[in-house]
């Protein structure tokens, strides 16, 4: 089983990428894809970039290049559920792209048109296993719920609350719900998880800068305690 993990900065991966026991580096799309062995596993490391068509390409390539037969996608998140804060870890149990809209059409937001599905759902085993990882690491709370999709870094209070009211988002980023559709399209398993590094409110991206450690941190040890386990 090979596992393609992403994440859309630097600081997300680094950590994986130090522990990798490398076997092939190869650059496409402007993306280095880290291809070795991984707590146990067979992983290919890639950092996709910020945003979904960035992860898009990442993802579709990981699917068609490197054969991957699960995609794990990591990193920080703003927090959107009223109990979710910096630190914490949100698990997606289905995404969507809220800032998909087609209402002019009279369809939902975030439903993408002529699609046969309203969210992305994670895969069920995977989810049961980064349950089961963050269980093992009893210094932060976390949540299994959806996470919502979107080209903003969103940093407004009034749009975390429409967020959580429309789509009962906890958690908010800007790549799960691409690299969601694409292993949809393409019937790979695969799972979001995200640690809050803000709660998108006003104050945001000064929250962002100063919890952004802890949050790759707490990303970074439940992918290890999962593949660990794997
Ligand atoms: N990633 C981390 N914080 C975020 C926010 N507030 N909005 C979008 N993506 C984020």
């Amino acid at each position: 089983m090979i596992i393609g993990v992403i994440g859309a900065m630097i600081e997300e991966i680094e950590p994986l990428v130090k522990d990798l026991n490398l076997k092939r580096k190869l650059q496409k799309a402007n993306m280095e894809f880290n291809e070795g062995s991984l707590w146990g596993n067979e992983v290919v490391v890639v950092k996709s970039g910020i945003g979904k068509v960035n992860a898009a390409v990442c993802t579709q390539i990981l699917i068609d290049e490197f054969k991957v037969d699960a995609v794990i996608n990591v990193g920080v998140a703003g927090g959107v559920g009223n109990n979710v804060y910096p630190g914490d870890v949100v698990i997606g149990e289905s995404l969507v792209q809220h800032d998909m809209d087609s209402t002019a059409f009279g369809e939902r937001r975030g439903q993408i048109p002529r699609l046969d599905t309203f969210d992305f759902k994670c895969d069920e085993n995977l989810v049961l296993k980064a349950k089961r990882a963050c269980e093992k690491m009893n210094n932060s709370k976390h949540f299994v719920g959806r996470i919502v999709t979107g080209d903003q870094f969103i940093a407004d209070t009034d749009k975390i609350k429409w967020l959580n009211e429309e789509f009962d988002a906890l958690a908010c980023e800007m790549e799960g719900g691409s690299v969601a559709q694409v292993c949809y399209l393409n019937n790979i398993p695969f799972v979001v998880i995200r640690s809050a590094s803000d709660n998108a409110n006003n104050g945001a991206h000064m929250d962002y800068e100063k919890f952004k450690p802890i949050a790759v941190n707490n990303s970074v040890n439940i992918l290890k305690n999962m593949l660990e386990v794997m």
